[in-house]
Formats: structure tokens, C-alpha cells, sequence
């Protein structure tokens, strides 16, 4: 018997690619070919398609929704004319299902001339088109009471004088004093000294949060104005950052913003900027809206975000499990997206602490707020299961018991939606699990197989050599019984 040794080098070659970087890609003409005009008024679900569409308003009173698609442009016009029904200016486009029949509907505020009392109008949904007598309402109060347990901080931009050419973030904790604590306040840089827009109707002030990066820690779009020269305006990413300023030391993080961002600074006169998961692959992409002068659309711009850096997440999608009459046997309905539902988990990170984050889907629906209808759990660096993720929905007036269902161990980089049918028995509630391997997964299966590769080519080239020696050996034990023989 040969004895082989087989010297296995440590082939282990780990990549901790830290990349880190921050690249965007212009991917509007994927996204919307030559139909990329008008004004993103809100995100929604339009066709129950699980898919997040965009309801777009153009020429002041005409709105258009754009419906996802997987072949390019990824998101396709459908018109809905309102300005057949009234000669009036769309102000706000409020998705939602109003009427509870599993369809979604459009609430449209609109104005006859800026001073004009705003009227608002609901056009029903029906089989994935809009009905085309829509019912007027005087008034809408909604009030949505999340029935959390986590707390949420209050962001304030503010500016602070007349003119607005000093401004700052405020962020109050509701847990501590009411304080208000500046966690941005410097917007000097190079000489140059930007604001805050102030805020008109049709462009509010509003910053738009979004985790770009994936560290759990919300970021927020926001367009700052050049204050020494009238009308320069850019879109600029602020970062959310561990504070390193006595001013904010008592809330621990502040914002940073990304001056030379030069993707964002590259669209010129930006009036609008807001986050969307464009290729709905948890990973959060931008839109930005400019203004061209000389036209009355604003023209958007989509920006992929190629973040490299291997994070993971959680997508939560909440919907109203409503069910309409012809809802199919035995089929869970899946609804609409809903506002108000509450999302937090609690895990360990990799460092062994308690670690916890919530946030609210669709808190705000009214005026530009374009908040996405499903919520983006950045979780770091740490791969580790979700250990309990609740989800918990808004109760009627007047109920005690809490709609809250819990769930545990969800893998990361998955998306969940959940369906909470019948509202109130959380038990029954169901959630569909998505899973987007993420870069290293990929990375891993490719090491593997390689390595499988390796040691099969190895072995066989060994085997081969055993085979080879094994006959001389025989040849040669043959020829020693001839001679002995002789
Ligand atoms: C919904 O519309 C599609 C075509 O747009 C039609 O084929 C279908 O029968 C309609 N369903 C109902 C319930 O009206
Ligand atoms: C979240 O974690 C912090 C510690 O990091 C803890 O003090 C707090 O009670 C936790 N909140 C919940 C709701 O578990
Ligand atoms: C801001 O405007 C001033 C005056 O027009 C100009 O000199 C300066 O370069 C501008 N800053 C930037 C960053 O473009
Ligand atoms: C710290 O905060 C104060 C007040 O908010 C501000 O004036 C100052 O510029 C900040 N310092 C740094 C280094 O950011
Ligand atoms: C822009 O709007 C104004 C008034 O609403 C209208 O008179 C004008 O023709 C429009 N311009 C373009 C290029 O559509």
C-alpha cells in the first residue's frame, strides 16, 4: 500500500472587501425612458402587484401612474385624466384604500387657484382602473394611533431667521426632556454657505429618510440652497454619524452631509429628492426631481445606489389583508398597502448586546411627505438572524386588546410581507418571507465549489499516480515469481 501524503495548503483566502464607497448610477432612462416629467407625488401599491408603483402629476392637474414592470423602462404610464373632471390644480395624491374593498383608491387634494379653499376628492378603485366620478369631501381627519412600544425620535428642520439663510436639524427625544438638540447646524463649506429651501405649497421642507447604507441608522435626502447666489440648488445626502460635537452629545448622533457628492451636485436646480427601492432589492436608490427652465413638468432623475458594503436588512411591506367581496376561496387576500402599522425587532449584534429599531410605514401620506410604503430594517455588519421581529397595527377607538403579532428568527436580507387577516386576531396574521442572497452568499457558494474543484482535480491527479504505481509494483511482483521460478 502506498502511503500518500496530501499537503493541504490553507486555501481559505477570506475577502473582507470593506469597499465602503458610495457610487451612484444614472439609471433614469432604464427606469422611465423618454417619459421621465412631471412631479412624484407619492408611492404606491396601485395594482396589488407587490411591486411599489409611482403616482406622478403632470401638467399641474393630470395625474399618472407609473406601474412597475420587469422589462425596461421598468415603469410604465398609465393616465388617469383628471383634468377632464375639473379644470383644477392637483396639490397632493394621497394612495390608500378608503372603502376597505381590498382595492386601492386615490385621495387627490386639489386648489382652483392658490388662495382657493382645497378640496379633496376620492376617485374609487375598481378592477385596477379609477372610477371616473370621484366623491367630494369637505373635510378628512385622519387620526392613526400606533399601538408601539419602541420609541421615535422627532426630526425638526428649521430655519432660523426670515430669510432663511441660517438653518438647523432639531431632534427632540420623547423619552428624555422635551429639549429640542441641534444635530446639524454647520452648513458652511468652501467658502459657501447653503439653507433650507423654505417651504412653499407645492415644495415643502421636508427632509426624507432613508437608510442608504444599511448601518441602522437613518440618512435623509434634503436640497440645500446656495445662499450668496439666487436660485442654486442641490440635493444632498446627510449621513447619519456618531456625534462628535458637545452640542448633540446628549442623543449620541448628529448628521454629516456628503459635500462632494458629485453624482447628486452634477443635476442642477433640484427641487425634490427622496429615496425608493428602485429594483426592490432592499437596497435603497434615489429620485430626484429638477427643475429645466422654461417648462412646467419637473424632470426626474432615478439614481441607483451602488452601495458595496456588505450590509444586510430586513423589508417589511404591512398590508390591510383586507378582503373584498370577490375575494377567490381559500386565497388570503392580500390588500393594500395601509398606513400606520408599527415595525421593531430586537436582536443581538455581534458583539453580543441587545440591540433594537422601529419605525412606522406611512406615518404621514398627505403633501409630498413620499414616504415608501414598506420599511427598510438596516442591520449593519451583523449577519446574525433577527431574533423577534413585532409588527403591530392601529386598533379601533375605544379597544383595549393590542394587534400586535410577533415573529423570530428572521433571516437576514429577506423581505417579509405581512398580511394581517382577520385584524383583530393577530394569531391567524401571516407573513410571506422573501429572501435576496446577498453578496456574500455569493462569494461563499463560488469559494466552495472552487475548493470542491481543487481537491477532486487533486485527488484524481493522485489517484491517478496510486493507479500507475499499484501496476508498475504488480508488473514488477510479476516478474520476480517468473524468475523465482526459474
Ligand atoms: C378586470 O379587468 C380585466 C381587463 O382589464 C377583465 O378581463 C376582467 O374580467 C375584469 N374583472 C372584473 C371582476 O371585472
Ligand atoms: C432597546 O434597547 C435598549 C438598550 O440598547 C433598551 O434600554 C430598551 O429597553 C430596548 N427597548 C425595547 C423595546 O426592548
Ligand atoms: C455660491 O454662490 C457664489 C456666488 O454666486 C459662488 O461664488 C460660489 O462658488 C457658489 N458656491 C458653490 C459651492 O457653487
Ligand atoms: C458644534 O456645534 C456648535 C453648535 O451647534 C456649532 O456652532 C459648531 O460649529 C459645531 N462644531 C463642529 C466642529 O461641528
Ligand atoms: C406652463 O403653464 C402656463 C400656465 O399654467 C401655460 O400658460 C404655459 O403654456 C405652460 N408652458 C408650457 C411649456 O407648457
Amino acid at each position: 500500500m502506498r502511503i500518500f501524503r496530501l499537503n493541504i495548503l490553507a486555501f481559505f483566502l477570506l475577502f473582507v472587501v470593506q469597499y465602503n464607497t458610495f457610487a451612484l448610477q444614472d439609471v433614469t432612462t432604464d427606469l422611465f425612458g423618454a417619459e421621465n416629467y412631471g412631479t412624484v407625488a407619492a408611492f404606491g401599491d396601485f395594482n396589488s402587484d407587490k411591486q411599489t408603483d409611482i403616482f406622478i402629476i403632470r401638467k399641474q392637474s393630470e395625474l399618472v401612474i407609473f406601474l412597475a414592470d420587469s422589462k425596461t423602462p421598468y415603469f410604465k404610464p398609465k393616465v388617469q385624466k383628471i383634468k377632464d373632471v375639473f379644470d383644477t390644480i392637483v396639490t397632493s395624491v394621497v394612495p390608500g384604500d378608503y372603502d376597505g374593498d381590498s382595492q386601492m383608491d386615490v385621495l387627490v387634494t386639489t386648489q382652483i387657484k392658490p388662495e382657493a379653499p382645497t378640496s379633496v376628492f376620492i376617485f374609487w378603485g375598481n378592477n385596477q382602473t379609477l372610477g371616473t366620478a370621484p366623491t367630494l369631501f369637505d373635510l378628512i381627519l385622519c387620526l392613526f394611533l400606533a399601538d408601539g412600544d419602541g420609541y421615535q425620535d422627532h426630526l425638526l428642520p428649521v430655519c432660523l431667521d426670515k430669510s432663511c439663510q441660517n438653518s438647523a436639524i432639531y431632534l427632540a427625544k420623547p423619552s428624555q426632556s422635551e429639549k429640542w438638540v441641534p444635530v446639524l447646524s454647520d452648513f458652511k463649506w468652501r467658502e459657501t454657505v447653503w439653507s433650507f429651501v423654505p417651504g412653499k405649497p407645492s415644495q415643502p421642507l421636508a427632509l426624507h429618510l432613508g437608510d442608504y447604507n444599511l448601518d441602522g441608522f437613518p440618512d435623509a435626502l434634503v436640497i440645500l440652497r446656495n445662499t450668496s447666489s439666487s436660485g442654486q440648488q442641490q440635493a444632498f445626502l446627510l449621513e447619519n454619524v456618531p456625534c462628535n460635537n458637545a452640542s448633540c452629545k446628549s442623543v449620541g448622533r448628529m448628521f454629516r452631509i456628503h459635500w462632494d457628492q458629485s453624482d447628486l451636485g452634477a443635476i442642477q436646480n433640484a427641487i425634490m429628492a427622496t429615496f425608493f427601492d428602485i429594483y426592490e432589492d432592499g437596497i435603497l436608490d434615489m429620485l430626484v426631481l429638477s427643475q429645466a427652465a422654461g417648462k412646467n413638468d419637473s424632470i426626474i432623475h432615478a439614481l441607483k445606489n451602488n452601495f458595496e458594503a456588505d450590509a444586510y436588512f430586513v423589508k417589511v411591506m404591512v398590508l390591510s389583508g383586507l378582503c373584498s367581496n370577490d375575494c377567490p376561496e381559500d386565497v388570503k387576500p392580500f390588500g393594500v398597502n395601509q398606513p400606520g402599522p408599527y415595525v421593531m425587532y430586537t436582536t443581538v449584534d455581534s458583539n453580543g448586546y441587545l440591540k433594537n429599531a422601529s419605525a412606522g410605514q406611512l406615518s404621514q401620506s398627505a403633501h409630498f411627505s413620499l414616504q415608501l410604503p414598506y420599511t427598510v430594517l438596516g442591520l449593519g455588519r451583523s449577519a446574525n438572524f433577527l431574533d423577534h421581529l413585532f409588527v403591530g397595527i392601529p386598533r379601533q377607538p375605544g379597544e383595549t386588546d393590542i394587534r400586535k403579532q410577533e415573529w423570530t428568527a428572521i433571516i437576514p436580507n429577506s423581505q417579509l410581507i405581512v398580511i394581517p387577516f382577520p385584524h383583530n386576531k393577530p394569531r391567524s396574521w401571516s407573513a410571506k418571507l422573501y429572501l435576496t442572497p446577498s453578496n456574500s452568499v455569493l462569494l461563499t457558494a463560488i469559494a466552495l465549489i472552487g475548493v470542491c474543484v481543487f481537491i477532486l482535480v487533486i485527488i484524481g491527479i493522485l489517484h491517478w499516480q496510486e493507479k500507475k504505481a499499484d501496476d508498475r509494483e504488480k508488473r514488477q511482483e510479476a516478474h520476480r515469481f517468473h524468475f523465482d521460478a526459474m
